[in-house]
C-alpha cells in the first residue's frame, strides 16, 4: 500500500512504472465511449471516497470517473458536508472514515491535514491539490509532454508567474526528470526553502524564456490566497502575462501547458490561450489516465 503527496516521495522507477500503467489504460480505451469499465477492472470492490475542502471542476470528474472505469466506487463530499465544517477533528475522521473506505483523495488547502489522514487511517491516502504542491496535476503534465514530444530530460521548462502549489510539484519534478527549471516571476515569490533547490530563478521574461522548450503558467490567485495576497499579486504579476511577443522568444516549437481554470488576460493573454488550448484539454484529459494508474500504484 503506497500514498501519493508528493513527487519528491516516489523513485524515476515508480513514477516509469504508474506512466506504463495509465499509457497502458489509456491505449486499452480506444474506441470506448467514457461511460464504458475498462477491460482489467483494476479496483473492483473498492470504495473511494474523494473530499473537497477547495472547489474542484477537473481532479473531482476525472477520479470519479476513472474509479467508475475502473470498477470502482467513489463517492464525492464537500467539507460543509462533513462535520469537520462543526469543527470535528480531520484525525477523528480519519479514524472513522478508514473503518468504511479503501483510499481517500483529498483536496485541502492546509498540506497537515494530509498527514493527518496518513496518521490515523491505514488506507492510501492521496493528494488531489493542497496549498503546497498539486502532484496528480504536474504528473499528467509531464505525461502529456513525452507524449508530445519525447522525453523532458534536459529540457528547458520555464514556469511563469506565481511559483505556488502547482509550481513546488514541477520543482520536485525536475529533480526526478532532469529538466532544466527557470522559475520566472517577483523575487518575493520565488520559493526559498523548497527541499529541492534544483531550480534557477530569472525576474525578466524576456532572458527567462530564450529557448524554453515548455512554458507553464498558472492562475496569479490560488484557492487558499487571501484577499490581500490576491491584491499583492495582481500588481506585482503585471509584467508576467505571457504575450505572443514574449512566445516568440522561447523555441519555435514550444509547448504552453496550463493546468486550468484560465485567467484570460492576467496570467495568459487569451489569443495564446485559444492557440494552446488543444494542448490544455490534453493535460486535462491525462489527468484521468494518469490518476488510474496513481491509484492502481497505491494499491500495490
Ligand atoms: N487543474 C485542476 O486541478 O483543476 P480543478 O481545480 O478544476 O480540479
Ligand atoms: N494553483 C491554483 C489552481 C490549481 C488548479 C490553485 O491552487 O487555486
Amino acid at each position: 500500500m503506497n500514498n501519493f503527496i508528493d513527487i519528491k516521495d516516489l523513485n524515476l522507477n515508480q513514477i516509469t512504472n504508474i506512466f506504463d500503467v495509465s499509457a497502458k489504460l489509456k491505449k486499452d480505451r480506444k474506441g470506448f465511449s467514457n461511460g464504458n469499465k475498462d477491460p482489467n477492472q483494476l479496483l473492483l470492490n473498492r470504495v473511494v471516497a474523494l473530499l473537497f475542502k477547495k472547489p474542484s471542476t477537473r481532479t473531482r470528474f476525472s477520479f470519479e470517473v476513472g474509479i467508475f472505469q475502473m470498477g470502482g466506487k467513489s463517492i464525492s463530499v464537500s467539507s460543509n458536508e462533513l462535520q469537520i465544517s462543526n469543527l470535528e477533528t480531520m484525525s477523528d475522521t480519519a479514524s472513522v472514515l478508514t473503518k468504511y473506505l479503501d483510499m481517500i483523495v483529498l483536496r485541502t488547502e492546509n498540506h497537515s491535514d494530509l498527514n493527518d489522514l496518513i496518521k490515523y487511517s491505514d488506507i492510501p491516502i492521496i493528494n488531489g491539490l493542497s496549498d503546497q504542491s498539486h502532484p496528480c496535476q504536474v504528473l499528467s503534465d509531464i505525461f502529456t509532454y513525452e507524449e508530445i514530444s519525447g522525453s523532458i530530460e534536459d529540457k528547458k521548462v520555464v514556469w511563469l508567474g506565481d511559483a505556488n502549489n502547482v509550481c513546488n510539484s514541477y520543482i520536485q519534478a525536475s529533480d526526478k526528470f532532469n529538466f532544466e527549471l527557470i522559475i520566472c516571476g517577483p523575487l518575493e515569490f520565488i520559493p526559498r526553502d523548497n527541499g529541492v533547490q534544483n531550480f534557477q530563478y530569472e525576474v525578466d521574461p524576456k532572458k527567462a524564456l530564450k529557448n524554453a522548450d515548455l512554458i507553464v503558467t498558472d492562475t496569479w490567485y490560488s484557492m487558499h490566497q487571501t484577499e490581500k495576497e490576491r491584491e499583492i499579486r495582481k500588481k506585482k504579476m503585471q509584467n508576467y502575462t505571457l504575450t505572443e511577443k514574449l512566445l516568440k522568444i522561447s523555441n519555435k516549437e514550444s509547448l504552453v501547458f496550463h493546468c486550468m481554470p484560465i485567467y484570460r488576460n492576467n496570467e495568459i493573454m487569451s489569443d495564446i490561450a485559444d492557440k494552446f488550448f488543444d494542448i490544455f484539454l490534453k493535460q486535462a484529459e491525462n489527468r484521468l489516465h494518469v490518476q488510474k494508474g496513481i491509484m492502481h500504484w497505491c494499491f500495490s
